[in-house]
């Protein structure tokens, strides 16, 4: 978003007027098929089940499916009526549609552009599982990028091309992400073509994010419900017309169990299984740990701290540990997938140069202070 010209940023609500989510479709279509076990009283997805006549848990016969709206429903106001009923937002997006006009207004943007928003989304999902795979609290970065509707396949593949870009920098190949074309008949009330691209999990191919042409559906529901003109003046050719518009849509909680499925790693050190997370620079929380070589000689720990507050000035996520002896130390950093270690010894005093540990071959060299920065970045 930042490195780009066409891209703008904004943070809407959580809770938005009701009216939004009926505009939307989302009182009437987000909905999801369940059954409900007449033994034992548990719901079910139905698209879930092998066999829809029987429980899974006690072997109960199922009811025939029912819709079941995922919003998370809540009572706004002083009066507890239906008058009151509002919705925790399911998708950030529609905050971006109902904002449109904020956009056009201040900046005057020029199609095509994007607007992105990150924040959380709430789903009353009947199965939360597999981790933080599906759960009803969770974290959505979307982009809605607007165009004129005769340039929708060459933004959609624009796009596609974007996401394997952003997909590739995390570290992931084709070998564990792959694209499902979704079915017509599977396609959201709002979508016209849809690509998901999947992950191999250690639970089996599913979901990782989506990206959908929307055309102009939202925007026109709102210009519906609302009575406000959310169409764009082309200032060149003076047509005016409603936008259309692709959403790449990313689940960061779906990201981040990706990623430490895929940086998970076992091998032997020192005639040991070692594991440790394999993460790419640019994702390790922690960058490099300092540690003094003994913890109880306070020149060591002086040095060691100096060192530290020298490398953290330049590498905030850096990290000091003096808790057991150098070998768990590594270990507990291998674990969280820290790529450097610095230990500073009783050498570090006389020709200040300290040992730099690299996380993935556990190699050890001899480095000067003066170079550790650049050789850590
Ligand atoms: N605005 C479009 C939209 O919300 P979606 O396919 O329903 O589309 C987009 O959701 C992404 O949000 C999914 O690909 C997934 O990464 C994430 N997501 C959806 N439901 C989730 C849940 N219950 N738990 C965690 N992530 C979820």
């Amino acid at each position: 978003m930042d490195n780009r010209d066409d891209m703008y940023g904004l943070d809407a609500a959580i809770i938005m007027n009701p009216r939004v989510w009926q505009a939307s479709g989302h009182v009437d279509t987000f909905t999801d098929p369940l059954v409900e076990c007449e033994k034992c009283k548990r719901r079910f997805r139905a698209d879930h089940l092998e066999d829809k006549e029987k429980c899974p848990e006690c072997g109960g016969k199922l009811s025939a499916p029912r819709q079941f709206n995922m919003m998370f429903k809540t009572q706004v106001g002083a009066v507890e009526d239906s008058s009151g009923t509002a919705y925790l937002r399911p998708e950030t997006a529609q905050g971006i549609f109902v904002n449109f006009k904020n956009i056009i207004d201040s900046f005057h943007p020029k199609l095509p552009f994007g607007i992105g928003q990150i924040g959380k989304a709430f789903r009353n999902e009947i199965t939360p599982r597999d981790f933080i795979f599906r759960t009803r609290e969770f974290e959505q970065m979307e982009i809605e990028y607007f165009f004129k509707s005769s340039d929708w396949e060459k933004h959609f593949e624009s796009w596609r091309l974007e996401v394997w870009s952003f997909l590739k920098d995390l570290g992931f190949t084709e070998r564990e992400v792959s694209e499902l074309h979704v079915p017509a008949e599977d396609l959201a009330h709002y979508s016209k073509k849809t690509i998901d691209f999947e992950f191999n999990f250690p639970f089996g191919k599913s979901e990782l994010l989506g990206m959908a042409y929307r055309t102009d559906y939202d925007l026109s529901q709102h210009m519906k419900e609302s009575g406000i003109d959310l169409s764009y003046l082309d200032e060149e050719t003076k047509e005016k017309f409603v936008p259309h518009v692709i959403e790449p849509s990313f689940g960061v909680d779906r990201l981040v169990l990706a990623i430490l499925t895929h940086a998970y790693t076992e091998d032997e050190m020192g005639g040991e299984v070692r594991t440790y997370l394999k993460l790419p620079y640019v994702l390790a929380p922690v960058k490099v740990a300092v540690f003094p070589l003994l913890k109880n000689k306070p020149e060591l720990v002086e040095k060691a701290r100096g060192v530290y507050s020298q490398i953290k000035v330049q590498i905030p996520q850096a990290m000091w540990d003096d808790n057991g002896n150098i070998g768990k130390r590594y270990r507990r950093q291998d674990e969280i997938g820290t790529p450097f270690c610095v230990t500073v010894d009783f050498d570090t005093l006389e020709d200040d140069t300290v040992t730099l540990r690299d996380r993935d071959s556990g190699t050890q060299e001899r480095v000067k202070i003066s170079d550790l920065v650049s050789r850590i970045k």
